[in-house]
């Protein structure tokens, strides 16, 4: 008796001094907000260089931010031997266990798809900007962008999709047309989905239907209740 009397004064004071800080943080969030940008006083805006720095990516498909800059499939062996033949092989077929960059044609629907530059890339200057960005594996961006486009000559020319006489530059790397350029986009097999173009808005005729409720009595559904 003596000690619940006591004790419901302390809850009332917790409440009320939860709902004051939560309130204050509340107020003093919004009034934060209204301040704009500048709230915590620190920081600065980035420099165009230090942008410049961060905005490497290539669009793959068009080329677009493609850099100026021109290799030789020549130069670019070279400095594949160097940087890039103790993993992918001296001529891409991969050493051991590391990924190859060359053959695997027509495997890509069989039971062992091999995944190369030939095989699987569907745009020439998503090459560029992959090996630019990411390799060598232990030292990525560390390559200047004439050397990465001497690397990506003698890529292309180990695949068979440039001269090994060819210099590679903005404008050859987006003429070249990669074999599996059409192999990503393809009619849904699964039976139930209607062929030609995709329903984009609107789409759905007719309320779903449930017809399982294994996962509810499962217990795998988030919450079992909602769900009915
Ligand atoms: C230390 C080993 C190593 C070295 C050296 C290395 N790579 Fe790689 N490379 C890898 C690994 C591992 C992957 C797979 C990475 C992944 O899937 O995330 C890879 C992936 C690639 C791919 C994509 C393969 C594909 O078709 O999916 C290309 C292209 C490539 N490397 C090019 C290069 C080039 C060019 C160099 C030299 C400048 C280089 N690599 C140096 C280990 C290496």
């Amino acid at each position: 008796m003596f000690r619940s009397s006591e004790r419901r004064p302390r809850a009332a004071i917790v409440a009320v001094t939860l709902l004051t800080v939560l309130g204050g943080a509340i107020v003093s969030d919004a009034a934060a907000q209204d301040r704009g940008p500048q709230r915590f006083g620190i920081g600065r805006a980035a420099t165009a260089i230090e942008i410049k720095g961060w905005d490497i990516d290539v669009r793959a498909d068009d080329g677009l931010g493609l850099p100026p800059g021109k290799g030789t499939v020549a130069v670019g062996e070279k400095l594949y031997q160097e940087q890039c033949a103790s993993c992918h092989g001296e001529f891409g077929e991969g050493n051991g266990r590391w990924p190859e960059l060359i053959g695997g044609e027509k495997t890509l629907k069989s039971d062992d798809p091999r995944k190369t530059v030939a095989s699987y890339w569907p745009y020439a200057p998503g090459i560029f900007d992959y090996v630019r960005r990411t390799m060598p594996f232990a030292a990525p961006q560390s390559l200047s962008d004439d050397d990465t486009y001497a690397i990506v000559a003698y890529l292309l020319n180990i695949n068979d999709l440039l001269p090994a006489d060819a210099t590679l530059d903005a404008a050859t790397l987006k003429a070249i047309r990669m074999p599996n350029r059409d192999g990503f986009v393809q009619a849904d097999p699964r039976p139930d989905v209607p062929a030609g173009e995709p329903c984009m808005s609107n789409c759905r005729k007719e309320p779903p239907k449930i017809t399982s409720d294994l996962a509810q009595r499962l217990g795998v559904t988030p919450d079992n209740r909602r769900q009915k």
